[in-house]
């Protein structure tokens, strides 16, 4: 047993130059554990909420009233418990605040605390982060599969196109070093196509690059191009991962693609995304449909579960309740987990454990607003989930994420990545089976 015996808040900033909070957690024996709250541009709206001042003081952005929460009650009822009952803990934050939504104590006041008692619980420990996720979890530790952002778009890009990441994921790698050497290639193959062609605007909110293209095809067009330039065959070491983020233009069964200027229904918008399917080598889509639209979900999956990873994120917002339901309609095959979506850890794990314990995918992934915080590498490896979603391949507050998986490496080892595990029941997966039984 080590008594919790101080804890304090304190207003930090993450990478979109917005205040946010961070948690010390200090052991009667002088262990420390610290952890920082990231923030979504894109959000569910069932996922738990930031509580922020208002006001015209830094646009409304400030979180005072969050690191009150913190200092006030939060430290209150979490003095004298034992570190290393992290269920404990966590109950006694959903105690004083059990809405879905933590609108009283606010999201980001119970994320970065409840984080911040699993790194003193570790600390404690003398353990990595993930190893002591894998110790009390009881899941075994891999090296997770990168999926990284090529271009920016949606929210995190002035909605210049309406999807909002093109991703690639190196499901062929044999090594995380290798995901890393071919995404820096892939990256700058981009970057290159779009000068040459004038379409280069900058860099997005999660560091890819920020697109000047006239529709979605034309981004992936570039994507398949920028990989081939790259020296790669599409399709065969790397494949194309897409999060749609279709809460962000879509309501109430309509589309509205504001490049092209049209609006489809639900249904036009699967025969959309299938014929995207059959076109490019896609081996996992994130919220293809909006999360008010369960019957088009379901039919998507229906459709097209069984040849592609389809992510629940505003569709579940790492909700537990959510995951199960999903489950029995048949929606989704994968779920995102974000630990500020559900407020807790003890809360993102149980959904993790859920989702696993059907067979899903579960890609641990990072907001578009992020800082200096590693956990998730940390988690993502522990839990062995087999997925981290960062952003893209530059810009120190994702760098370091993928940095801090190479240092995981040199301690459990090159043998630990999952390589292409994790989309074995994808089309990549059963294309590539099929090769190797050939
Ligand atoms: P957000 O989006 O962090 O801006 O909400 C990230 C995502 O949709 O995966
Ligand atoms: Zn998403």
């Amino acid at each position: 047993m080590a008594a919790i015996e101080g804890i304090k808040a304190r207003r930090v900033w993450d990478s979109r130059g917005k205040p946010t909070v961070e948690v010390d957690v200090t052991l009667e024996n002088g262990v420390l554990g610290r952890a920082i709250a990231p923030a979504g541009a894109s959000r569910g709206t069932r996922e738990a909420v930031d509580l922020r001042d208002g006001g015209v003081m830094l646009r409304g952005q400030n979180v005072q009233s969050a690191l009150d929460s913190v200092n006030g009650p939060i430290a209150a009822a979490l003095t004298g418990l034992d570190v290393q009952d992290q269920s404990r803990a966590d109950e006694a934050i959903l105690a004083l605040d059990n809405s879905p939504l933590k609108d009283t104590l606010g999201g980001n006041a119970t994320v970065a605390t409840s984080l911040a008692v699993l790194h003193a619980a570790a600390a404690n420990a003398g353990r990595p982060l993930w190893q002591h996720v894998a110790e009390t979890t009881g899941f075994t530790p891999s090296l997770p599969l990168p999926e990284i952002q090529i271009f920016g778009g949606g929210a995190h890009a002035g909605r210049r196109v309406d999807i909002q990441d093109f991703m690639i994921m190196i499901p062929g790698a044999a090594s995380f070093d290798e995901v890393m050497e071919v995404t820096s290639e892939v990256y700058f193959a981009a970057g290159d196509i779009m000068k040459s062609k004038g379409k280069l605007a900058g860099v997005a909110d999660e560091g890819g690059w920020w697109p000047v293209f006239d529709s979605n095809e034309e981004a992936l067009e570039t994507l398949i191009e920028a990989i081939e330039k790259a020296g790669e065959k599409p399709g065969e070491r790397v494949v194309v991962s897409l999060d749609i983020a279709a809460s962000e233009f879509g309501k109430e069964g309509r589309y509205r693609l504001a490049l092209e200027d049209r609006y489809l229904d639900s249904a036009e918008m699967i025969e959309m995304l299938g014929g995207w399917l059959e076109t490019y080598p896609i081996a996992s889509i994130e919220d293809p449909l909006a999360e008010d639209d369960v019957a088009g979900t379901v039919e998507f999956t229906r459709r097209f579960g069984d040849r592609v990873q389809i992510i629940g994120d505003d569709y579940l917002v790492t909700n537990v309740d959510l995951v199960r339901k999903a489950q029995t309609q048949g929606a989704c095959n994968a779920v995102l987990i974000k630990v500020n979506q559900a407020g807790t850890i003890s809360e993102s794990f149980e959904t993790f454990r859920m989702a696993r314990a059907k067979g899903w995918g579960a890609i641990v992934s990072a907001r578009s607003g992020e800082t200096e915080d590693v956990s998730i590498s940390h988690l993502a490896t522990g839990l062995g989930g087999g997925q981290l979603k960062v952003g893209s391949f530059t810009r120190s507050e994702r760098m370091i994420k993928w940095n801090e998986c190479l240092r995981i490496q040199d301690t459990l080892g090159s043998g630990s990545f999952v390589g292409g595990k994790p989309l074995a029941n994808t089309w990549w997966g059963s294309k590539n089976n099929k090769e190797t039984a050939a």
